[in-house]
């Protein structure tokens, strides 16, 4: 059968001109929309843990600007919450947990099965969402990585280098690797339940693999995602596998040699001249502009999507930010870098070279 959803053709290793195109945090704070209904919500986790209110949130950002894939609403900490840690959502501090500060707060956190019934939610989500979506748009489930959620879970919040995570992992080697075996169970038994639940392709979300080097960077971020990625794709063959290890840096060809993701999604540090150097041209990548370019625009932003296009034109490419889009983010850009986006054919003269007055 013939896939009409261009994300999962170039997540199965084809090539489209111009490529699918969706962005990070795409539901969020810089759209009204979302605004109104999260100030209607109260809460933050109300909304994700209100199936009606998450799908709602899920399918503005489509109505709004038709991007290739929607991503569920939800948050990577919802696991730790399942597995009994205290999480609250701040306006203004960001998320605050329960803090691990010694073995005995690992082993008083909840099975991995727990996941099935706490966050049964967003399975609903899942489901309300497929069945509204148009029949080209792909969606999207997501989990945390093992150690970017170990993170949040040692410090209780936001945390500068992520330096409590660091000092346990070397002051209780056994007690963290209890924890990353726990929260690697737990994401998987999840992501094979959004998958049942009407996800078409998973993300896997390590946002602080960059704080990691040598074989602390293969311990916990390499080897748990290659186990997650393994066992989803036994229980769920043919579902693609996007995976994230930003900032990631030197060690990212062996990860993806090791943990074999379908694509692998880049920050905005990496140039697409090394990936071409250091990353087969048959593997899938995702990303990968600079989010602050979605404040500033104009034409440097023209011509900074112009060069993501470009750099990435010779392998399968889904465009992206680099990293979530930030509040202050403006729709009118978001608006110009998808007509850049749509209109761009490969060895096409720049559009920015072509506005009025160059
Ligand atoms: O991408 C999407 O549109 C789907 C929803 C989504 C959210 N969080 C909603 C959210 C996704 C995929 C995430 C992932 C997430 N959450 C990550 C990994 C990606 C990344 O940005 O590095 C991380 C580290 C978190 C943890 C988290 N959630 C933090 C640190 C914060 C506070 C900082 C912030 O950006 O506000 C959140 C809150 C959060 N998650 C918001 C949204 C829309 C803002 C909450 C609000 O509306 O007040």
């Amino acid at each position: 059968m013939n896939q009409r959803k261009a994300l999962l053709r170039v997540l199965k290793g084809e090539r489209t001109d111009p490529p699918p195109v969706w962005i990070m945090r795409q539901a969020g704070r810089y759209l009204p929309e979302y605004r109104e209904l999260r100030q209607q919500a109260g809460d933050f986790l109300t909304l994700c843990y209100t199936p009606e209110m998450a799908a709602e949130v899920t399918l503005q950002p489509i109505r709004r600007f038709g991007f290739d894939a929607a991503i569920i609403f939800a948050d990577i900490l919802l696991v730790p919450h399942a597995l009994g840690s205290d999480l609250t959502f701040e306006t203004g501090t960001g998320p605050l947990l329960s803090p691990i500060a010694d073995p005995r707060d690992v082993d008083a956190l909840r099975t991995a099965d727990s996941v099935h019934e706490k966050l049964a939610p967003v399975g609903e989500a899942l489901r309300i969402v497929r069945s509204a979506l148009p029949p080209e748009t792909t969606l999207i489930g997501f989990a945390g990585a093992p150690w970017t959620v170990a993170t949040y879970m040692i410090a209780g919040r936001a945390v500068p280098g992520q330096i409590p995570a660091h000092e346990f992992l070397r002051r209780q080697p056994e007690a963290f690797r209890r924890l990353i075996n726990l929260l690697t169970e737990a994401t998987i038994e999840y992501l094979s339940d959004q998958i049942a639940a009407g996800a078409e392709t998973i993300k896997i979300f390590d946002s602080w693999a960059g704080s990691l080097t040598g074989p602390e960077f293969q311990l916990y971020v390499t080897d748990p995602t290659q186990t997650i990625v393994r066992a989803i794709r036994k229980r769920h063959p043919g579902v693609p596998i996007i995976a994230f290890p930003r900032a990631a840096g030197d060690a990212l060809p062996a990860f993806v040699a090791d943990a074999r993701p379908d694509c692998v999604a880049l920050d905005q540090s990496v140039n697409p001249t090394w990936i071409a150097d250091n990353l087969d041209q048959q593997i899938c990548v995702q990303g990968n502009l600079d989010p602050a370019l979605l404040e500033s625009g104009g034409d440097e932003l023209i011509a900074a999507v112009e060069s993501v296009l470009n750099g990435f034109a010779g392998r399968p490419h889904i465009f992206n930010l680099g990293h979530g889009i930030n509040p202050a983010a403006q729709i009118g850009n978001v608006e110009k870098l998808l007509e850049t986006v749509r209109s761009w054919r490969p060895g096409q003269a720049s559009a920015a070279s072509r506005l009025p007055g160059k």
